[in-house]
């Protein structure tokens, strides 16, 4: 039985389709610069759990990017890459997200996210849903990141729920692994038809999109 829901936020909850929008400003290929930057932010992310060297998700952000316009030898000038980091701070849910957050209503709905706490704040209020979400989590209060177990563990604290009552959602097929592998149920949204990930652990759900989610 599922007491309550656990989502992860970029890529789940917030479209980061912006942040391909600010990229033309720098490069013919945005796709390919956003990408670029999506990975290695988050490889960043886990090198720096691995070495016990947190600095927060801005930080890790900035840094993704900057190493991503080199690599890409591109150029880019401060204001030009401080117009890409704001766009991480004024995104757009996915269409069907405000609909499928209030069908859940009655049961705590949180975000659980690498963000910082700054940057979480702001993309739920640009994405106008704050007044569907009871909780607002973020890795910063453990200072280490995703899929550490010390950062799965901030939901059951927060929502005084054990793991194996809570549905945690993510589109990240690595994020489903790490939070299957600390005792959540969970839910893969696979929006884009990607493989599964062979870490081991299966979801106990899969959907495409945010409202095929059971109530
Ligand atoms: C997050 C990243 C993994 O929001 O999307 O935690």
């Amino acid at each position: 039985m599922i007491r309550g829901y656990v989502f992860d936020a970029y890529g789940t909850l917030f479209d980061v389709h912006s942040v391909v929008e600010a990229g033309r400003e720098i490069t013919a290929d945005p796709v390919l610069l956003s990408q670029t930057w999506r990975q290695k932010q988050l490889e960043y992310t886990w090198l720096r759990a691995l070495m016990g060297r947190y600095e927060d998700f801005w930080a890790v952000t900035e840094a993704a990017l900057r190493f991503t316009v080199r690599r890409l030898g591109l150029t880019a000038s401060n204001a030009q890459l401080d117009r890409l980091m704001t766009a991480y701070l004024s995104l757009a849910c996915f269409p069907e997200v405000p609909g499928a957050l209030a069908r859940l209503a009655g049961r705590p709905r949180a975000v659980l996210s690498n963000g910082a706490p700054a940057m979480l704040a702001a993309a739920v209020a640009s994405a106008r849903i704050g007044s569907s979400l009871e909780h607002v989590i973020s890795v910063d209060e453990v200072k280490t990141y995703k899929p550490s177990p010390a950062v799965y563990a901030l939901g059951p604290r927060h929502l005084g729920i054990p793991a194996g009552e809570l549905l945690f959602v993510s589109s990240n097929a690595w994020d489903v692994a790490g939070a299957k592998a600390f005792g959540y149920r969970v839910a893969w949204c696979n929006r884009s038809s990607q493989p599964p990930e062979e870490l081991g652990v299966q979801p106990d759900l899969i959907v495409t999109r945010l409202d095929e989610l059971p109530a």
